[in-house]
């Protein structure tokens, strides 16, 4: 028989490529190189360094998702990708370790290398970072004599072993710098400093410990402790905030680093949704430069998704957006990403400058600041700083006059031209949309409006109500944290009543009221089987006291009550010690109290239907049909499948109609949904203005909406061509039927450009090109721009989708743009009289313009 030639199916061909890739990594990063520091910088093989870091949190996407997240962020500007460890995720089970799929750590950080970028490894390894129980395994809490956080063997013994594990793993894989690898940098702790006061006498020597305990595991790479002004030599202490420019290391001896500059800021249920204008980050960022600065790293780069029961709290959205330059779904946020990588580039343009000597500071008048750096052999950076919040300025410097819009940076590379200006965004906006789509592909059914998936295609099972299934009797309430140890959102506290017919303030008919305390997070109240009441706490305050009027017969009363966490704690002194569930049960009517907290209560922790891990369970015997699907019941488990949705776009699911609970795709959860849990009617702002300090709470949007109604599901998740099954578990009420699919796509681009924005960064210095320029593209690399539907030279206004003709406006916009721009990915327009004619003399004109792609 003749031998077939074997041909490499598209599985190996790709794992053939990544490996290429990877080997191919490496001109750079695979040679050792030696990291160290000093007044100045980083120092990488005797060079210091500026570096622009930004932080991926690889379990907040998929494995599938890095590569493309990683090079979106080079091509950001970034040189370093900053990463948490997160010790819960790998260590779920005391001594067992998981480094799968999303927790494949060693993939990422070799995915890192391949791309060329450096990793700075943040073991912690407590992180904070939303994210439940601030990443300590909740086993951790049941050692005997543990004390979180200070001087206590137990807890230490615990620390040493993961931080040694973790250290071991990176020298094993060649990972660290000196072992040709991409990490440069690593932290232990994090924001210690921020509740040391509240650990007592035991707390700087636990830092001390930490610090020589780190050293001592020889990783040949600088360590740092964030927002720890008293770490001891040679650790690193670095800052954490939305300005770091104030900031001064306790050495002279270490340079000015920024850990964690806040992109924007994380969603909580029943919250707004914050975000960042990037005028002020951009702000930011230059400041720190300007005074000192020359490591700075974005939180978040790519924020991502909290996916399963990852997220921290109590209350932490299942979207961990951040508003960062890349959204949750891997796109490029548009003007943030690109005006940020145009500061990158002009700040590396500044590189040698800076990192020559300290910046020389002068007043140019109040809130007016210069900072020059100029090297021995004539290198010369200036920066430009109005920190004012409303007034514009103009500065003369070196004898030349500058204009400065209020809370605005201009950077000059020569120190004559200004190269950028934090104000004055060159970039394009993307506007990005929620496409609502059919799931499967078929052309023909386009025209019907089928998102949503039928009721027929529903099975669903019924989640028992109370304490029945495996359970256990206490007399008195138990702290659910240490009754779950979070094997489970959910615990049952279940009683039965008696009530005689003749008992004076019990009896058939009567109104009373069922008082509960509890620390939270949330509760559902059941009363002889039926839904009687929910609530809940808040990100701010988990805790709630719950009022709710009954009618009890006589004879025997069920009262079940159903407690459930919403991510653990992860921040704040002694976060790991703030309990949940219910803590006081009081029946009162107008006769009398009865005090059921002390009564024998029998409990069940988690559902039946996670105990027959209904998630990835497709036993017909288990699930049922019935004609008509219950909706809007409680305590109902959900099946279906869906075919993939169309293209290849981003996916997501939107929960609209339903209640609150966790949803699966194929077996793998892709977090709790609460479509129901609104933000507050007020704090939000119109447009936010980005002059002045920003705050977590400065720029909100969506007050009066559900937090989050959109959930991602990332498409490795989904099989293409084939069914995928959606499970959901809801606990209030819903309808599934209304549950539906979309796709995140880029609309509109616009931009808005300005005869007095600098010229685009890569052209400064080429004395040819000295205007402003327009630059369109679109993000879809086979696309290109189909229609320009608004082009205005002259005195524009408005914002994208809603721009409007000034009273300048010249009449050959349209068309010079429409001839510049159909038909290909992208172009470029010089914003002049010299192309448009001048429609008004002596006015500063502007180009604006709407297009779209197909
Ligand atoms: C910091 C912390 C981060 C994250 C951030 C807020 O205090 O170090 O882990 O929680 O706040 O997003």
């Amino acid at each position: 028989m003749a031998a077939h030639p074997t041909l490499p199916s598209p599985v190996s061909t790709s794992l053939l490529l990544l490996l290429l890739l990877l080997l191919s990594c490496c001109s750079e990063l695979c040679a050792a190189a030696t990291v160290s520091y000093d007044h100045r910088a980083v120092v990488i093989d005797g060079k210091r360094r500026v570096l622009i870091s930004g932080s991926i949190h690889y379990p907040r996407s998929t494995p599938e998702m890095w590569p493309d997240l990683i090079q979106k962020s080079k091509d950001g500007g970034l040189d370093v990708i900053e990463t948490y460890v997160f010790w819960n995720l790998h260590e779920p089970v005391q001594g067992q370790y998981d480094f799968g799929g999303r927790k494949d750590l060693v993939t990422f950080i070799k995915t890192v290398a391949a791309a060329g970028l450096y990793v700075h490894l943040r073991i912690g390894p407590y992180v904070c970072a939303e994210w439940n129980y601030g990443g300590f395994p909740v086993w951790l809490h049941f050692i005997p004599h543990i004390k979180f956080r200070i001087d206590n063997d137990p807890f230490k013994t615990e620390m040493q072993k993961f931080t040694t594990k973790i250290v071991d793993m990176m020298k094993k894989e060649m990972l660290f710098a000196s072992q040709g690898g991409p990490i440069i940098l690593s932290q232990i702790e994090n924001e210690y400093g921020n509740v040391e006061k509240y650990y007592g006498p035991t707390a700087k020597s636990y830092i001390d410990w930490a610090a020589s305990m780190a050293t001592s595991l020889n990783v040949s790479v600088p360590w740092v402790m964030c927002q720890q002004d008293n770490a001891p030599d040679p650790i690193i202490n670095t800052c954490n905030g939305f300005y770091c420019d104030n900031f001064k290391p306790n050495s002279d001896k270490k340079p000015k680093m920024w850990t964690e500059n806040w992109s924007g800021w994380f969603l909580s249920f029943g919250g707004g949704v914050p975000y960042r204008p990037v005028e002020d980050l951009a702000f930011a960022v230059a400041r720190f430069f300007q005074r000192g600065g020359t490591f700075q790293n974005y939180y978040m780069y790519h924020g991502g998704t909290n996916f399963g029961r990852t997220s921290g709290g109590p209350f932490i959205a299942t979207s961990y957006d951040y508003d960062a330059p890349i959204d949750e779904y891997g796109l490029l946020r548009q003007p943030k990403w690109g005006h940020l990588r145009d500061l990158h580039k002009v700040i590396k343009q500044c590189e040698d400058a800076l990192v020559a000597t300290d910046p020389t500071y002068t007043s140019l008048g109040k809130n007016l600041e210069a900072h020059v750096y100029k090297t021995a052999s004539g290198r010369c950076a200036a920066f430009l700083a109005n920190i004012d919040d409303h007034s514009d300025a103009t500065v003369t410097f070196n004898g030349k006059p500058y204009h400065l819009p209020a809370w605005s940076v201009s950077i000059l590379p020569d120190c004559q031209n200004v190269a950028f200006n934090t104000a004055k965004i060159n970039s394009q906006t993307t506007v990005l949309e929620m496409k609502y789509t059919k799931t499967y592909d078929q052309a023909a059914d386009e025209s019907t409006d089928s998102s949503e998936i039928s009721e027929s295609e529903w099975k669903f099972f019924t989640e028992p109500i109370g304490s029945i299934n495996t359970t256990f009797t206490n007399v008195g309430l138990l702290e659910q944290i240490n009754t779950t140890a979070d094997s489970s959102d959910y615990l049952w506290y279940s009683i039965s009543i008696d009530v005689k017919g003749n008992e004076p303030f019990l009896f058939n008919g009567t109104q009373t009221t069922l008082h509960v305390d509890s620390l939270g997070h949330v509760l559902h109240v059941f009363v002889n089987g039926k839904l009687s009441a929910s609530t809940q706490g808040s990100n701010a305050d988990a805790s709630f006291k719950l009022e709710n009027v009954i009618t009890l017969a006589s004879g025997q009363n069920r009262i079940d009550l159903l407690s459930a966490t919403v991510g653990l704690k992860n921040y704040g002194q002694f976060f790991d010690l703030v309990g949940a569930g219910i803590t006081g049960v009081i029946l009162k009517n107008h006769n009398a109290t009865r005090d059921l907290s002390s009564s024998q209560w029998t409990y069940q922790i988690g559902l039946k239907g996670e105990n027959l891990a209904l998630h990835d369970n497709t036993q017909n015997s288990t699930w049922m049909t019935l004609p008509s699907l219950p909706k809007n019941q409680p305590l109902i488990w959900y099946m279906t499948y869906f075919d993939a949705p169309m293209h290849d776009d981003p996916v997501a699911i939107d929960f609209t109609g339903m209640g609150k609970g966790e949803a699966w795709v194929n077996g793998h959860s892709i977090g709790r949904y609460w479509p129901t849990y609104t933000a507050p009617p007020s704090g939000c702002v119109k447009s936010c203005d980005y002059r002045g300090q920003f705050s977590g709470s400065k720029c909100v949007k969506n007050c009066g909406q559900p937090s989050q109604s959109v959930y991602h599901v990332p498409r490795s998740l989904i099989q293409q061509g084939e069914r995928n099954r959606l499970v959901l578990f809801e606990e209030v009420g819903g309808d599934p039927t209304r549950v539906s699919f979309a796709l995140r796509m880029a609309g509109s681009l616009c931009a808005h450009v300005s005869q007095s924005h600098p010229p685009p960064v890569d052209a400064v210095n080429t004395a040819q090109r000295k205007d402003a320029e327009l630059h369109l593209e679109c993000p879809h690399s086979d696309h290109v721009i189909s229609s320009v539907k608004f082009a205005s030279f002259g005195t524009p206004h408005g914002t994208c989708g809603s721009y409007s003709h000034g009273n300048c406006s010249s009449t050959t916009a349209l068309a010079i743009l429409q001839k510049a721009c159909i038909g290909v990915r992208s172009c470029d327009v010089k914003v002049s009289t010299e192309v448009f004619g001048d429609p008004c003399r002596d006015v500063v004109k502007s180009l604006a313009v709407e297009a779209s792609c197909s």
